[in-house]
């Protein structure tokens, strides 16, 4: 392997986070995972608190790492979460929280880490997006929206960073067996479930797709891999081959038919 490298990971007390930090720790790199609760202890993983609707813990979280190493050479923005429920019935309040946590949580890190790593010479940040920051999803169109703002954010700011020496590469996963799916919050009035009658069929279909998906750990292989090598990619669609096809089926068909095809699939009328 090539030099340690020290990597700062968003997230680490589930799912990608947990199964990505115990991978490069055990690949010999210094990782920095943050939290916001008490959890079990990973060997090679320091832990730092982190609140990622919190500017100020958010900053202080950077400065540990730096203080502790000096640099911050991969910063890798996981920290997320979703929220299910159609368009029109979502709170005000939940749609906030679920821009506020997915979007502006990874604005405020890269606040702080982009200058540190203009300032030592280079970088590299991998950014949590979604197949379903690629196509509106239904039923999931703030998580959807949360992922498309991701994406722009990181087409701009790679374009920024040019000749920066940062690499900025999005990960774009598709469905997964983690922590998501339980931290999934649907807080609805009832009269949602008579308006959109497919709407509670359509959830256990997402929930099954996730639960029975692929595992963290196959993802922290390929993003272990893409921290090791020397020109990333802009984009990782780390899925079954289903559902990467499902992408460039958006991109070649005309969009009523690729409308279709998905109304179908999450069984709308
Ligand atoms: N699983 C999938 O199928 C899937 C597919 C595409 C993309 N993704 C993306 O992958 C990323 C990781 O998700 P996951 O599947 O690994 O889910 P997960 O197991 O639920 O892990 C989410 C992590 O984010 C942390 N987090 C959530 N809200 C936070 C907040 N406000 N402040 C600080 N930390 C917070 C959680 O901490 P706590 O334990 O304290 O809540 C946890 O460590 C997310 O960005 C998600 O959108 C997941």
């Amino acid at each position: 392997m090539d030099a340690p490298k020290v990597v700062m990971i968003t997230g680490v007390s589930s799912g990608f986070g947990r199964a990505m930090a115990v991978k490069l720790a055990s690949q010999g790199h210094k990782v920095y995972g943050t939290v916001r609760r008490e959890v079990e202890a990973l060997p090679g993983v320091t832990y730092v608190q982190a609140e990622v609707q919190d500017e100020a813990s958010v900053a202080a979280a950077v400065k540990a790492v730096v203080a502790a190493e000096g640099r911050i050479d991969v910063f890798i923005n996981n920290a997320g979460m979703g929220i299910g429920g159609p368009i029109e019935f979502t709170p005000m309040a939940d749609a906030e929280r679920q821009m506020d946590i997915n979007f502006m949580g990874m604005v405020r890190f890269l606040h702080y880490v982009v200058p540190q790593m203009r300032r030592q010479g280079g970088g590299r940040i991998l950014c949590f997006s979604s197949i379903g920051g690629l196509m509106g999803l239904p039923f999931q169109g703030f998580y959807s929206a949360s992922k498309f703002a991701i994406e722009g954010y990181c087409e701009a700011l790679r374009l920024e960073l040019r000749g920066k020496n940062i690499d900025v590469v999005l990960i774009e996963p598709g469905d997964f067996a983690t922590g998501f799916t339980a931290s999934r919050k649907s807080t609805l009035a009832p009269e949602a479930y008579t308006a959109y009658p497919t709407y509670a069929e359509s959830l256990k279909s997402i929930e099954h797709d996730e639960q029975s998906g692929l595992k963290p750990e196959f993802l922290a292989e390929k993003v272990a891999r893409i921290v090791a090598c020397k020109h990333p990619a802009y984009h990782y669609i780390i899925s079954t081959l289903e559902q990467r096809l499902s992408v460039t089926l958006k991109a070649l068909l005309p969009q009523s038919w690729f409308a279709a095809i998905l109304a179908s699939y999450y069984k709308l009328k």
